[in-house]
């Protein structure tokens, strides 16, 4: 099956589930996710639509350092988000969106820009039993909220996109959010205004990250 043939909601997530297999992230085992089991084929699977309409590539069939990092430690300080709302933006799989649920927030959305991460996160809210909101659309385009936690999980790997992520969750900042940025030592995360608050050696994959372990620090945005 092809991306390009995988448009409706039912066979985006029959994509999704095709592409990958039921999986624990080692950092959280207590979350199901739909992963892939090697980058290859599901890069190649991909690689027709990347190529004719630019979309992401498949980030959602992995869990990221960041995403895990974050959602270790909304399991371990579940008073973080209890009661909350919680905005999980560029979320991947939802990894971090279904550990602040699980943690006891009051409402939480997850943010992809890509529909097939949408299809990702519907299927593992499902398979987790939370319910997350998945909205479409770009979420950098709309206002940042002021009343919200929000999470953003290895977003600091390509110049603009992260220029363009940081700005918005300074603004969100600014207007009284609380924003949380976990990563694993990107090239294009912020220097100023952010605080380290904790520390995780996280497994990866040596075809993901060309390393076996990532360092990877949970930061809360101070200015
Ligand atoms: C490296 S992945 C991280 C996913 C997840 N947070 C994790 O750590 O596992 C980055 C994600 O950002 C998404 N993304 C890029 N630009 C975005 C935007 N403007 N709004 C929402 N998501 C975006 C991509 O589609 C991709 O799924």
């Amino acid at each position: 099956m092809s991306v390009m043939a995988a448009s409706t909601e039912s066979e985006t997530q029959a994509f999704v589930r095709a592409q990958t297999r039921p999986a624990r992230h080692p950092l959280v085992p207590e979350i199901t996710l739909r992963l892939a089991s090697r980058i290859t084929p599901i890069w190649t699977a991909s690689e027709e639509s990347l190529a004719t309409s630019g979309v992401e590539p498949p980030y959602w069939a992995f869990c990221w350092p960041g995403g895990a990092a974050t959602a270790r430690f909304l399991l371990d300080h579940p008073e973080r988000v209890t009661g909350r709302r919680v905005m999980d933006i560029a979320a991947g799989s939802g990894v971090a969106a279904i550990a602040a649920a699980k943690a006891g927030a009051a409402w939480v959305s997850a943010h992809e820009i890509d529909a097939y991460a949408r299809a990702a996160v519907a299927v593992n809210a499902r398979a987790n039993n939370v319910a997350i909101d998945i909205p479409a659309g770009d979420p950098l385009d709309a206002v940042p909220p002021a009343d919200a936690v929000i999470l953003a999980g290895d977003v600091c790997y390509q110049r603009d996109m992260a220029a363009r992520m940081i700005d918005w969750l300074r603004r969100a900042h600014a207007a009284g959010a609380e924003v949380w940025l976990a990563d694993p030592g990107r090239a294009y995360l912020p220097e100023i205004g952010i605080e380290e608050c904790a520390r995780y050696t996280v497994p990866t994959s040596l075809e993901l990250e060309d390393r076996e372990m990532r360092e990877t620090v949970l930061y809360r945005l101070t200015g």
